[in-house]
C-alpha cells in the first residue's frame, strides 16, 4: 500500500478525506463515494442507507457513517478488507443489529431499527455468512423453514429453487448437514428464495467452496438476478464480483471508499492496489 486510506489527527479524527477532497485529487470512484454524490443518485432507491452508524459494543461504532442504495432490479457488490464492516452492513440493512444514528428505508418507507420480521414480510431474504442452514433438518424441511410465512406456496416455490439448482431437487429428502460447503450454500439461498423475496441479501455466497463451486455460486446469483430479484451480495471474492455486478461499493474501516461499476472499479488503480491487488494475491 502507497498511502493509508484513513489518517487521524491528534484528536483521532479522520482527515484524510478531508485532505484529498482540498486537493482536488478525488478519482471518479471516490468522489462517487462522497455523500453530495450519494444523496444525488440514491433517490428513488428500492433499499438505501443514509448516514449508518453501527456497531455492537457500546462506544465502538464500526458503520462510522456508511451510504448505500440498491435500485430496483440491480446487482449490486459489496467489497473491502477483512474486518471493514461488510457483514455488519448487511445485518444493520436487516435489522440485525440497532442503529446508532441514520436510516435505512425501504421503497421509501423508513425502517430503521425495525426488527428483521419486518423485513422479511415486505420482501427481504437474508443469507448469512455462516450456520446457514439447519444441518439436522432434510433440504425439503430446509426450504420449508423459508416458506412458513406461505406453506401453501410451497410446491410452485419450491419448483423454481429446484429450477435454478437442480441437485436441491434430486436430495430434497437427505439431511443438509450431510451435504459439502457449496451445497450448503445452494441450501440457503434456496431457502432464503422460497419466499419469493424482492430483494436478496448474500454475505460471501462464494466462501470456502472450490473454484468450480464459486464460479456456479456467481452464475446462479446473475440468474437469480435475471429473474426479477434485486440483490446486495457481500464477497471476499472481489474480481468475481465485480465482474458480475451492475455496481460496486469499497468499504473501509466503516465508510464507502470508492463506488462506482463493477467495470470501473476493476480498473481503477487505486482499487487494484489497495484492494485488489492484496486480495488476488492472498488467494
Ligand atoms: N458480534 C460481534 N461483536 C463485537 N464485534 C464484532 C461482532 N461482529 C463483528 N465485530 C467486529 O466488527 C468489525 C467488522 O466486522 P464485520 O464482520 O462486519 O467485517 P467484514 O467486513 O464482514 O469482515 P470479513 O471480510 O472478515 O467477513 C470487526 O472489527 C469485528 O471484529
Ligand atoms: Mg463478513
Amino acid at each position: 500500500m502507497s498511502e493509508p486510506l484513513f489518517e487521524v489527527d491528534e484528536t483521532g479524527e479522520d482527515v484524510t478525506r478531508a485532505q484529498t477532497a482540498a486537493t482536488g485529487e478525488l478519482s471518479p470512484a471516490e468522489k462517487a463515494a462522497t455523500r453530495e454524490e450519494h444523496l444525488k443518485l440514491a433517490e428513488g432507491a428500492l433499499v438505501r442507507a443514509d448516514d449508518l452508524v453501527a456497531g455492537y459494543v457500546p462506544g465502538v461504532n464500526i458503520l462510522r457513517g456508511c451510504d448505500f442504495y440498491l435500485q430496483d432490479g440491480e446487482l449490486v457488490g459489496i467489497i473491502g478488507p477483512n474486518g471493514a464492516g461488510k457483514s455488519t452492513l448487511l445485518k444493520t440493512l436487516f435489522g440485525l443489529i440497532p442503529v446508532r444514528s441514520g436510516a435505512v428505508t425501504l421503497r421509501g418507507e423508513d425502517l430503521t431499527g425495525a426488527p428483521a420480521h419486518k423485513l422479511v414480510s415486505m420482501g427481504v431474504g437474508y443469507v448469512p455468512q455462516n450456520n446457514n442452514v439447519f444441518p439436522s433438518l432434510t433440504i425439503e424441511e430446509n426450504m420449508q423453514m423459508g416458506v412458513y410465512l406461505r406453506p401453501k406456496s410451497f410446491k410452485e416455490r419450491f419448483d423454481y429453487v429446484i429450477d435454478l439448482f437442480p441437485l436441491l431437487g434430486e436430495r430434497r429428502k437427505g439431511k443438509a448437514g450431510s451435504l459439502s460447503g457449496g451445497e450448503r450454500q445452494m441450501v440457503a439461498m434456496g431457502r432464503a428464495l422460497m419466499m419469493d423475496p424482492s430483494v436478496l441479501l448474500l454475505d460471501e455466497p462464494s466462501a470456502g467452496l472450490s473454484p468450480a463451486y464459486q464460479d456456479e455460486v456467481f452464475i446462479r446469483c446473475r440468474r437469480i438476478n435475471a429473474t426479477g430479484v434485486s440483490i446486495i451480495m457481500v464477497e471476499q471474492n472481489a474480481r468475481r464480483c465485480l465482474q458480475i455486478c451492475d455496481r460496486g461499493y469499497v468499504l473501509d474501516q466503516g465508510r464507502n471508499a470508492y463506488t462506482d461499476t463493477g467495470q470501473s472499479l476493476m480498473n481503477d488503480p487505486k482499487v487494484i492496489e489497495l484492494y485488489l491487488g492484496t486480495l488476488a494475491k492472498a488467494k
